[in-house]
């Protein structure tokens, strides 16, 4: 076993009794199974500061969706955001992280995630879009996002947005405390498949909170049992991408940033996300 390995050990300091989840967490680690750190167990303090960035983030996607309509740009989407949480007194966490140009991500029909805005782009009749956006407020972090139908939306990419939706709700619904990322990602996976959709494998979930992504990867496929154990404490987002064609994605060609991501067969894809808490008794939406 490599130092690093040993470092991310989980223990209990010597003359300290373990509490009931201390002892449960190194059952699983004898096991073999991926554990957490003690890092990515959110502090009270933590939890209220990831919950107040939740609620204007929330109040962020709310605005959008107040707003959003045919013809508008996804530039104007930009500014929408950026001004409303500077208004409220948070930072939009997208701009300028590793480059990122803008506020929000708006990610329109075959565009999987990372769209950036632009005063060139056009919502048309018929458009399917996600708007992603993380708010950082005090220093805390909470990233949701939403799909919108703009105008007359066929009958398959309002199905393929449904369900996307009920992948992010059967993933919530095998969520438990104690269970592994595979749990969800398989169950994810499974109810897309039978709906005749596939799930991104490139791009996943991750922990939030403290920074924009953390550990765990949340991967909304696999088996059960993999990835990370899920304890309480711990802040993550589930955002399955899922398309309408096949999983496979590529970068926009004409995109030089290389953060805007297509499917590869110029299928539809749909996404919502959002932030949660797991507490003892399941998970706890921060970002509604
Ligand atoms: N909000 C995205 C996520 O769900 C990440 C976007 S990174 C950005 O993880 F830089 F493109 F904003
Ligand atoms: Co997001
Ligand atoms: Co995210």
């Amino acid at each position: 076993m490599s130092k690093k390995n040993k470092k991310e050990q989980w223990f209990v300091p010597a003359g300290i009794e373990p509490t009931e989840m201390d002892l449960k967490i190194m059952a699983w680690q004898e096991k073999g199974k991926k554990v957490p750190t003690r890092q990515l167990i959110k502090t009270p303090e933590q939890i209220e500061g990831i919950r107040r960035a939740g609620a204007l983030n929330t109040a962020v996607l709310d605005h959008v969706a107040e707003h959003i309509r045919q013809g508008m740009t996804t530039g104007e989407i930009d500014r929408l955001v950026y001004d409303f949480t500077i208004k409220h007194g948070g930072i939009p966490a997208p701009l300028n992280y590793e480059g990122y140009p803008k506020s929000c991500c708006t990610s329109i029909n075959d565009v999987v995630c990372h769209g950036i805005p632009s005063d060139e782009e056009e919502l048309w009749d018929g458009d399917i879009i996600n708007v992603d956006c993380t708010t950082i407020l005090d220093g805390y972090y909470a990233d949701a996002s939403r799909m919108f139908c703009i105008g007359n939306v066929s009958e398959a990419d309002k199905r393929l947005v449904d369900i996307a939706w009920e992948c992010l709700k059967v993933g919530e619904e095998v969520c438990h405390p104690y269970c592994f990322v595979g749990d969800l990602g398989n169950a994810i996976a499974k109810h897309a498949h039978k709906n005749g959709c596939t799930v991104v494998r490139d791009l996943c979930g991750h922990g939030v909170g403290n920074q924009f992504h953390e550990d765990p990867d949340i991967v909304h496929y696999g088996k059960k049992g993999t990835g990370m154990l899920l304890v309480p404490g711990m802040v993550f987002t589930i955002e399955p991408m899922v398309n309408a064609g096949d999983w496979e994605v590529c970068e926009d060609a004409e995109d030089e940033s290389g953060w805007i991501i297509l499917t590869e067969d110029g299928s539809n894809s749909a996404q919502w996300e959002h932030t949660y808490l797991m507490t003892e008794d399941g998970l706890e939406i921060l970002t509604h």
